[in-house]
């Protein structure tokens, strides 16, 4: 730890009763180790820390057992007794921009309490953020850090808020029911001559409790066998997203969306249908135990001409989430099962199955990427199996270039 950062984290003892040892005599309780260990010269700024900690319980004063003794003790000197961060006059620092104000539902519900232990664990850094968020892992006990992230999140009075660990990692097709901030560029290409590729640009932006807007932008690509590659925009699709439930305890949510695509892709080219395409479709996800989850999307496509076939269309996405190390990178195997069927008659339904994974890339875990393949199960005269490949950006979290150290 700097020692700028152990100037900065002086602050704290403002508030607590910092009496530090005084110089050449230790406390009577540390003899033995001591003896032991003569690298206590070199006290570690946090180390000292568990000292004042432990010196007020030796003092009388029991150790802070409840989320909130130990916040007013620990963390208040920076986040402030409210969990709005304390003025900037009193905090000795510069404040990043993405210092919390625990009490502003829209930031913190979002983010998970792993993550939030992680934090508060290894230091701001584990994360990608600022080193003044320093670690308490030799201060606080796995039990303790729980308590005060159970008193971080009585900070937001709000309970409707949809929790972060709602927010399931999105698959290549089925959509996720969590209103979200995201950018994503996806590819798809098919591994057959004569079927194309597409790239799509997705934005979307979560406004309110649990409203979200998104515009999708595709950029298609055809090849005929002996031709050249042709590209242009495809159809670009509006659409709103209304969270319905979303519940922490029984791990659910689920939400509805109305979409419009509209006709500006060629159509003559295969970049278009050529009318416009109203949508609806609910969105269901379920927690499972041992990080694993389960994502449903269904709904139907209503064009507005009416030699453009209506269609349904399910699916389904299972995944489970493993962690390398403790806190860090995170993995997601996930395999999908997507059916659609056009209204009309003689069609069949189309079945494919999506074997994918999705990894973070960022330390602040905001930019992910994921890979997989669609295979048609059925019907594969007319359709080729497809390469598919995301990169995605929750812009919320922090800039592209920002949180990877
Ligand atoms: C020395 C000042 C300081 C102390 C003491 C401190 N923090 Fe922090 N904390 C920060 C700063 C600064 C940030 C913002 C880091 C950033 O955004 O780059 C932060 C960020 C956090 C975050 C991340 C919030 C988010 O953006 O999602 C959590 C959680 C947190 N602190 C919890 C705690 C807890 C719990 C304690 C006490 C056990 C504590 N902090 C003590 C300075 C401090």
């Amino acid at each position: 730890m700097s020692t700028r950062l152990a100037h900065r984290n002086r602050v704290v003892f403002t508030v607590v009763e910092y009496n530090p040892p005084p110089s050449g005599r230790r406390p009577n309780r540390l003899k033995p180790l001591w003896g032991h260990f003569p690298v206590f010269a070199a006290l570690s700024f946090v180390w000292l820390q568990g000292i004042v900690f432990s010196q007020t319980a030796a003092r009388g004063k029991a150790r802070p057992t409840t989320g909130k003794e130990i916040f007013l003790a620990t963390c208040a000197g920076c986040h402030g007794p409210d969990g709005k961060g304390m003025p900037k006059e009193t905090l000795g620092f510069e404040p990043p921009k993405t210092f919390p104000d625990f009490t502003d539902c829209s930031s913190t519900t979002r983010e998970p309490d792993e993550d939030w232990k992680a934090i508060i664990h290894y230091g701001g850094p584990a994360r990608g953020f600022s080193e003044i968020m320093p670690s308490f892992t030799e201060l606080l006990t796995n039990e303790e850090i729980a308590k005060v992230v159970e008193h971080l999140r009585s900070f937001c009075a709000e309970r409707a808020w949809p929790r972060g660990e709602l927010n399931l990692p999105r698959a290549l097709v089925t959509e996720k029911a969590f209103p979200e901030d995201e950018a994503v560029v996806q590819t798809n290409i098919a591994t057959k001559s004569g079927y194309g590729a597409s790239n799509l640009l997705v934005y979307e932006r979560r406004f309110g409790l649990g409203n979200q807007f998104e515009v999708d932008v595709p950029f298609e690509y055809s090849h005929e066998p002996g031709h050249a590659w042709l590209g242009g925009i495809g159809d670009v699709t509006l659409g709103y997203k209304r969270l319905v439930a979303g519940s922490v305890h029984t791990g659910s949510i689920f939400s509805v969306s109305g979409e419009a695509t509209l006709p500006t892709g060629n159509r003559a080219r295969g970049f278009g249908t050529g009318s416009t395409v109203f949508e609806g479709f609910g969105a269901f996800g379920q927690m499972l135990p041992r990080h694993s989850f389960v994502q449903f999307q269904s709904g139907v496509e209503v064009p507005v001409r009416n030699d453009v076939a209506k269609a349904v269309f399910a699916r389904t996405a299972l995944g489970t989430t493993l962690t390398q190390g403790h806190l860090g990178r995170l993995w997601t195997p996930m395999i999908e099962f997507v059916a659609d069927r056009d209204l009309a008659t003689g069609e069949k339904t189309n079945w494919d199955v999506v074997p994918e994974i999705q990894v973070t890339l960022s330390k602040r875990q905001h930019i992910r990427a994921n890979f997989g393949v669609s295979i048609p199960a059925n019907n594969t005269a007319t359709r080729s199996p497809q390469v598919m490949f995301y990169l995605l950006w929750d812009w919320f979290d922090g800039g592209l270039r920002e949180g990877w150290r």
